[in-house]
């Protein structure tokens, strides 16, 4: 039997809340939206479950890509007072469940039909034994280069379909004087531009062998050598004040014509939304050379945890229930760059990036090339992923060869 009252919750959703309000229902949410763009698309979640009569309590985060949050998170559950919901995602759901501490979301999944909303490939990853312990927010897209074409244009460059012209663009852009990559020397923003590069260089197959499945052979075959050979390359055209710089302030170089291009998923979108940037006209967005036609996908999520008192139990299934509905997963996504991640959305209001994400997310799992993102946590366990981001990050803040690398990321992947 089910431990909470959901009926009831379920149906103070509906009517507004009115009783619940009286009795100033909270819930707790750890995040790590912080930039402008991200804060803009959380305050819309904010005010769906406002109206319905829950208040919001932060726990932000700040830190791209998650890691200062996940050990903040860890502190809480260890310390046996978890927030009620954690922007969590991937294979660490799963982790998580293991500890036992998960809430179910059977009843509100059920009522509202998840299962026929989500995508066949989604489903599964909400869910830990079969039952619903996260709501999934959006589809995140990571292989994209942005791109500020008045840069390339003051520079004599091209805008470039392959890594020739990338790379010749480049050239011109730093002869110009300006910075060619916009990047955060960062961890998890180095693993974001290497698995780009692997995409971009080896393909879709390559990539999941490699990156996925963990293949030691393919981990250390030519394919990755070249990877980290482009990677180096790309090393060459980056600011030395990267170091430590967020990824949203990198964002803001290529919009304020700092910098050319950023290789970064696609909350990036968020920031040049918020700067009042139109797509095609202050900007572009590009499938990162080589990687047209496939797609690194990163689905963001909140996971629930086990709460002890019911009126936190009903305010948790309020805020899964706001969290899938039409609305909140159109206004979110406008402002994040993501796209829906269920179906039954409004999509006109979307932008040409989103809508081209959309087509690619569609064609590449058709195609086969639809892959997780190993940066962002979809691919592998979050012990792996650590060690491997650790031997990228050394990769690219020394003079490591490429040879030296291989081996090295092999021998971080079988991190358990
Ligand atoms: C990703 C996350 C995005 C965005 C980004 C920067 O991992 O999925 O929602 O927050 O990091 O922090």
């Amino acid at each position: 039997m089910h431990p909470l009252p959901i009926a009831r919750a379920l149906a103070l959703a509906c009517i507004g809340f009115a009783s619940a309000a009286t009795q100033a229902a909270e819930v707790e949410v750890l995040h790590y939206w912080t930039s402008g763009g991200e804060a803009k698309s959380v305050a819309e979640l904010k005010k769906i479950v406002a109206a319905k009569g829950v208040v919001w309590k932060d726990f932000a985060v700040a830190g791209g890509g998650g890691e200062n949050a996940a050990t903040a998170l860890k502190a809480r559950v260890i310390s046996g007072n978890p927030p009620a919901a954690a922007q969590v995602k991937g294979p660490s759901i799963q982790e998580w469940g293991k500890e036992g501490v998960l809430a179910n979301l059977d009843a509100v999944a059920a009522a509202e039909k998840w299962d026929a909303l989500l995508p066949a490939a989604v489903a599964p990853i909400m869910k830990y034994k079969g039952s619903y312990v996260a709501a999934p927010v959006n589809v995140h897209r990571v292989n994209w280069l942005w791109v500020n074409p008045a840069v390339l244009k003051k520079a004599g460059a091209t805008v470039p379909t392959n890594w020739d012209e990338f790379f010749a663009a480049a050239d011109k852009i730093k002869a110009a004087g300006q910075i060619a990559i916009a990047h955060g020397g960062m961890p998890w923003q180095d693993a974001t531009v290497f698995e780009s590069v692997a995409l971009g260089t080896g393909g879709a197959a390559f990539y999941r062998k490699a990156l996925v499945e963990l293949d030691q052979g393919t981990l250390t075959g030519p394919q990755m050598i070249k990877t980290f050979e482009t990677l180096a390359r790309i090393k060459t055209y980056i600011d030395r004040d990267a170091a430590g710089r967020d990824w949203n302030l990198a964002t803001a170089m290529v919009i304020n014509g700092r910098a050319g291009m950023q290789f970064m998923g696609d909350w990036a979108k968020g920031e040049f939304t918020a700067a009042g940037k139109k797509p095609g006209i202050d900007y572009l967005c590009l499938a990162v050379p080589g990687s047209e036609g496939a797609y690194t996908f990163n689905i963001d999520s909140m996971l629930m945890f086990k709460m002890k008192k019911p009126e936190d139990q009903q305010s948790q299934q309020v805020l899964a229930s706001a969290i899938m509905s039409p609305d909140f997963q159109e206004l979110f996504n406008l402002n994040k760059g993501s796209i829906p991640v269920r179906s039954g959305v409004n999509k006109t209001k979307f932008d040409s990036c989103a809508q081209k994400s959309m087509a690619d997310l569609d064609a590449s799992s058709k195609s086969g090339s639809l892959v997780p993102s190993l940066a962002h946590g979809m691919a592998v366990s979050s012990a792996a992923q650590g060690a491997m981001t650790d031997v990228i990050a050394r990769f690219m803040n020394s003079n490591m060869s490429p040879k030296d690398a291989v081996t090295a990321l092999a021998k971080a992947a079988k991190t358990r």
